[in-house]
């Protein structure tokens, strides 16, 4: 079956939609998602998205324009980040117009809270920054967003799963897609394809990641022949449930919990004795982990504890009630009367698919565009977050550069029309025939047990703290997965919901990508934001203070890189 649209959005997260909004005002769009658009993962985004309103203490976009660089340990380009932190409030104002219901002050206004590194004047300490709504912010907006795309007419494929992009003479031409209720391979032609795909917490065994999160924009991406940029940089969030990886927000600290050792020690005040739980999240990930190896974990295990007992009930219901409620439910922990065991928890991917400020992708990562081609928010490294993202800064990138991602599609179809190039139909077959060739596989592997194995050692040795022996192991053993992934086999061969071959199709992106990020992190030999390497303990500005490119090329990767764009604030040795 072939589809045609005007627009083609795969996911439907706050990047997907809110371009999908922008786009809908004028042209025919269709988002396709793997699951139904209100389950996207940014749902599960807690705390809040930042903005320096300033409306319950003094603040500037300067400020977070700062906190951000500092926070991206200077990888982050400047030029995004401005665009990032000025529309910063337009978005926020549009979305409360559009209806999202922001907690409040007293007086009325969108209420505001601390978060991990963000700050006034210039870091001298934590700022009420992150506008919120109790502790459910990203499901909020995406409800809100979802019922103004469905106001405006916006046609969804939900369950649809993509497996490749159609490109041919460098114009995009469509995607190909497994409709898993319907049961059948289909083709959609669009003139503009734009991917919000999210992220790929799910290549670790401990995440705060949806099942669905398995990066799958970066696969087709990869195997598209298109690079990849600073996969290197997996962002650990310090509060994850331990064991479950359950994300307990930056929020909570941010209304004042404490991070405790098994010696009751608040032990941030060793590590960045400023902002204490509110310094960033690669800083305090690696503080977490360190009392854990030095054995202050509680009880000697993988584990510290998040206390929010003084917060009282009142306010945790009133400000975390989401929080409270998973934990009773799924730990037996009623966190107003016991603290919550948490462990660093596989949280967000810095790089991704490389573009630029408008959303257009770049096929070479630096200057080669790929006509018709887009991607924001998680799936895409556009490059605001650097080596290190603060929290409340990803729901913003969604918006803001979902937004003008919305707004440069408009620009291309109004400057080049509606009508679409051919769409390859032998491309179209080969994309079709290799979902197929899945289930015709006739080795004895399951591609359950090597997820399994591929997630834990991403898992022990790429994590938190890296060193070159572990990060060898590892390639050797992801390459070797790769191999033996060759032999799986698919028990269901039908066609209608086969978890079974999704579940593959999956893996294979996982294991290329894993590649990847083992790879660019043994590459780059230097410490800086989420990438901590024990045998490199420093960031090195002379050598690495630039992107990473990647591409795939007969199996091989090939690396390239490129320099950071630094407008204002010079590269500074970074305290908290
Ligand atoms: O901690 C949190 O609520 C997560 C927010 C984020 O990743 O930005």
């Amino acid at each position: 079956m072939i589809i045609k649209h005007d627009v083609v959005i795969v996911g439907a997260g706050l990047a997907g939609l809110r371009a999908a909004l922008e786009a809908s005002r004028n042209y025919d769009v269709a988002v396709v998602s793997k699951l139904f658009p209100t389950r996207s993962h940014s749902g599960a985004a807690q705390g809040g998205i930042a903005a320096s309103l300033g409306n319950v203490e003094e603040d500037h976009i300067d400020w977070h324009f700062f906190d951000t660089v500092k926070g991206s340990d200077y990888l982050g380009d400047q030029d995004a980040i401005e665009y990032l932190v000025n529309d910063a409030h337009p978005a926020i104002y549009e979305l409360e117009h559009m209806g999202c219901p922001f907690s409040r002050t007293p007086e009325g206004k969108i209420n505001q809270r601390k978060f991990g590194g963000h700050t006034k004047n210039y870091g001298e300490g934590p700022v009420l920054r992150a506008c919120f709504a109790a502790d459910r912010t990203g499901h909020m907006i995406l409800h809100t967003l979802y019922d103004q795309c469905v106001k405006n007419n916006v046609r969804f494929y939900s369950e649809f799963y993509v497996t490749d992009i159609i490109v041919k003479d460098n114009i995009i031409r469509g995607i190909t897609a497994y409709d898993m209720e319907g049961g059948e391979y289909v083709a959609m032609h669009a003139k503009t394809v734009m991917f919000g795909t999210g992220g790929y917490g799910r290549a670790f065994k401990i995440t705060s990641n949806a099942h669905a999160n398995t990066g799958d924009g970066l696969g087709v991406v990869l195997r598209a022949g298109l690079a990849l940029e600073d996969l290197e940089f997996v962002q650990f969030h310090p509060t994850g449930v331990y064991k479950y990886g359950i994300l307990v927000s930056e929020g909570a600290r941010g209304e004042g919990a404490y991070l405790i050792n098994n010696d009751g020690e608040r032990f941030m005040e060793k590590y960045a004795p400023k902002l204490m739980e509110l310094a960033p999240r690669d800083l305090t990930s690696r503080s977490i982990q360190t009392e854990i190896d030095e054995g202050r974990g509680i009880n000697g295990e993988n584990c510290v504890h998040l206390d929010l007992r003084h917060l009282g009930e009142a306010k945790i219901n009133e400000r975390l009630p989401e929080i409270r409620s998973f934990c009773r439910k799924i730990i037996g922990i009623d966190p107003v009367e016991e603290p919550i065991p948490i462990e660093p928890t596989a949280h967000y991917s810095m790089g991704g698919i490389p573009v630029n400020v408008d959303g257009e992708v770049l096929a070479d990562g630096k200057s080669q565009k790929v006509e018709g081609f887009y991607a924001a928010g998680e799936c895409s490294c556009v490059s605001v977050h650097g080596a290190n993202r603060l929290g409340t800064n990803s729901l913003l990138e969604a918006v803001v550069f979902g937004r003008r991602a919305g707004k440069t599609m408009v620009k291309f179809l109004n400057a080049k029309g509606v009508d679409k190039a051919d769409l390859p139909e032998d491309q179209v077959k080969a994309s079709f025939d290799r979902i197929e060739g899945f289930k015709t596989r006739t080795g004895e592997e399951k591609v359950g047990t090597i997820r399994k194995e591929l997630q834990q050692v991403m898992m022990t040795k790429v994590g938190v703290y890296r060193e070159e022996k572990g990060l060898k192991e590892a390639l050797e053993k992801v390459r070797s997965l790769e191999k033996r992934f060759e032999k799986i086999k698919i028990d269901d061969k039908g066609m209608k919901f086969n978890t079974d071959l999704t579940e593959a199709l999956e893996l294979d992106n996982l294991l290329q990508f894993a590649e990847l990020i083992v790879s660019g992190a043994l590459n780059r030999q230097e410490s800086r934001g989420a990438q901590y390497r024990r045998d490199f303990p420093k960031r090195d500005d002379v050598n690495w203070l630039k992107h990473t490119i990647a591409v795939k090329k007969d199996g091989k990767i090939q690396y390239d890189y490129k320099p950071v764009v630094i407008t204002k604030f010079q590269p500074q040795e970074r305290k908290y």
